[in-house]
């Protein structure tokens, strides 16, 4: 308590607001100014009046900060708080790529590097996905970088030429049709929800289109819709594909319901590594800034408004 307290003075303090991201732990989740998923991150980082952003999750959501607030200073209380997702691709292997397809549009999801958004054209998150490649013209040929899940998730929602990245999620890769399955057999009545960076959601897709999945009782859509689309349904009992760190804002904001991990050992290493102590650090010393070199700045914040400005 002494810590959360302490915490809470050096915010005030620094002038600095704490933003988390949903697979937090909980601690830090029910302390921060703002719990979210990526686009809702992006868009309290471009808001706040703070002059410092504390950012409780992993680096390249940080980077996205720093590129979006060039005048603010970013914090991040663990370094070492990468994504194994973002590591699958590098701006040299982005640079060979598009030169076998001069002429396409890139498009990175937001989890990888600053330096591979500044190749890119469009950046976008789960949430807006869908909406940032409806936006590009019909006729112009795609390039999609890291996800293959979520690639190949866009590709089959929207009529477009599209060519994926097979980057994965460790975490979310995990998550197999198999654990669907069972957890469905022993919660028949449950809804799903789903994130797209899920190894089952293909089959999930699949299984939707041949109606042996109910569509009215499935959700495939990013952390936060997740949590939003709780308010709006009928269903008592929920079944959650993606890190369990989301457990706690629908545990938090819905206790009379259940909600159930479609995988129990489903949780990011990386997003664990932010913990009270060091988040009190952070506030106490100033560490540690995360910095993006204007040069590459300039050309990430170009991807990075297009996606903040289709939400
Ligand atoms: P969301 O933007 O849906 O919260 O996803 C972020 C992430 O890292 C998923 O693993
Ligand atoms: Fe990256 Fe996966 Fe962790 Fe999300 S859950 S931050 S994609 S490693």
């Amino acid at each position: 308590m002494k810590l959360v307290e302490e915490i809470h003075r050096l915010k005030v303090e620094r002038n600095a607001v704490i933003l988390a991201h949903n697979y937090q732990i909980p601690a830090i989740q029910d302390l921060a100014d703002f719990v979210g998923d990526s686009l809702g991150l992006s868009l309290q980082a471009q808001a706040t009046e703070a002059e410092t952003i504390v950012f409780c999750g992993v680096h390249f959501m940080a980077e996205t900060a720093a590129v979006l607030c060039p005048d603010k200073t970013v914090l991040i209380p663990d370094l070492e708080a990468g994504c194994s997702l973002a590591s699958t691709i590098t701006v040299d292997q982005l640079r060979t790529w598009k030169e076998e397809h001069p002429g396409a549009v890139v498009v990175v999801y937001v989890n990888c590097s600053a330096d591979v958004k500044a190749e890119a054209d469009y950046c976008c998150t789960s949430a807006n996905a869908l909406r940032i490649v409806e936006s590009i013209a019909a006729d112009r040929e795609i390039l999609f970088a890291p996800d293959m899940f979520l690639g190949e998730y866009i590709r089959e929602n929207t009529e477009r030429t599209i060519h994926v990245w097979m980057g994965e999620c460790h975490v979310h890769a995990a998550i197999r049709p198999a654990d669907v399955k069972s957890q469905l057999a022993q919660h028949p009545d449950a809804e799903l929800l789903i994130h797209p960076e899920c190894g089952c959601v293909s089959n999930v897709m699949w299984q939707l289109s041949k109606g042996d999945l109910p569509s009215d009782r499935t959700r495939i859509t990013s952390t936060s819709g997740m949590v939003e689309s709780i308010e709006s349904s009928p269903a008592r009992e929920f079944l959650v594909a993606t890190e369990t760190g989301i457990l706690h804002q629908m545990r938090k904001r819905h206790p009379d319901r259940t909600f159930l991990p479609i995988k129990a050992d489903a949780e990011c290493m990386y997003m664990k590594m932010i913990t009270l102590e060091k988040l009190a650090r952070t506030l106490r010393e100033g560490i540690y800034e995360v910095r993006v070199p204007e040069e590459t700045a300039a050309r990430a914040r170009r991807a990075l408004e297009r996606m903040v400005a289709i939400h």
